[in-house]
């Protein structure tokens, strides 16, 4: 399988002729080095509501008949977008036939601002996911703080592949990332959400550092860069 990072929290992973995409946020992207437009996938999936995450979201999935898998109270905020969703909850696991999709827990919110009748919609809680690929484990954690359960998914799941926001201010940094790290206890950790504001900026080849000085691999991945698994 392939893992592509389109930059913040934008990851597509592909086997063999399917994919998926989760929290496409690419057109607001100043990093982001792929259009929307080339974006070919058969399922989206969104971890919370922020505009961060779901941006191109409708708009992918119309142009690939792709279903947008949701927590429930947005899967029905993008069912008012013309696009086809499947609503789920935390702790579900989803069968999407290449992928099987756990919504897990995070520490984050999820409402939409809707700016022009100055209300806030609500957008259900905030998760991550757990994808099982190929036999392998990967967990996009969303937007999170660092929570101590965190360490039973490390104790439960054999994860090879986490991907884990460092950004700080929005999510957890860098210092409280190492922590989740070990506790998550992965193969390989890779850097998300961070340098797309100047308010999230992060040295990330000096996070992959502190987490190679503790034994842990890590992998920073450039706008547009995959690994294969
Ligand atoms: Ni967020
Ligand atoms: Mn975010």
């Amino acid at each position: 399988m392939k893992i592509i990072y389109h930059g913040h929290s934008a990851v597509q992973i592909i086997t063999g002729d399917k994919s998926l995409i989760i929290d496409p946020f690419l057109s607001g992207n100043p990093l982001a080095v792929t259009k929307p437009e080339d974006i070919k996938v058969d399922a989206v999936l969104l971890t919370h509501a922020h505009g961060d995450h779901i941006l191109d979201a409708a708009p992918i999935a119309k142009a690939n008949q792709a279903p947008v898998v949701a927590n429930v109270e947005l899967a029905a905020y993008m069912s008012w977008k013309g696009v086809e969703t499947i609503g789920m909850n935390i702790g579900g696991t989803l069968d999407l036939g290449f992928v099987k999709a756990k919504m897990v827990q995070a520490i984050h919110t999820s409402g939409i601002v809707d700016e022009e009748t100055k209300t806030v919609i609500y957008g259900g809680v905030a998760a991550g996911y757990i994808l099982r690929v190929e036999g392998k484990t990967i967990l996009h954690t969303g937007d999170t703080a660092l929570f101590s359960d965190m360490k039973l998914l490390g104790d439960r799941e054999n994860i090879d592949v986490v991907l884990l926001p460092i950004g700080d201010h929005f999510t957890m940094g860098p210092e409280d990332a190492l922590k989740a790290a070990e506790w998550y206890r992965a193969k390989l950790v890779i850097p998300v959400h961070y340098n797309s504001f100047p308010v999230i900026k992060q040295d990330a080849d000096q996070f992959v550092s502190q987490l190679e000085a503790r034994g842990i691999n890590g992998k920073v991945l450039a706008p547009g860069e995959a690994i294969e698994l």
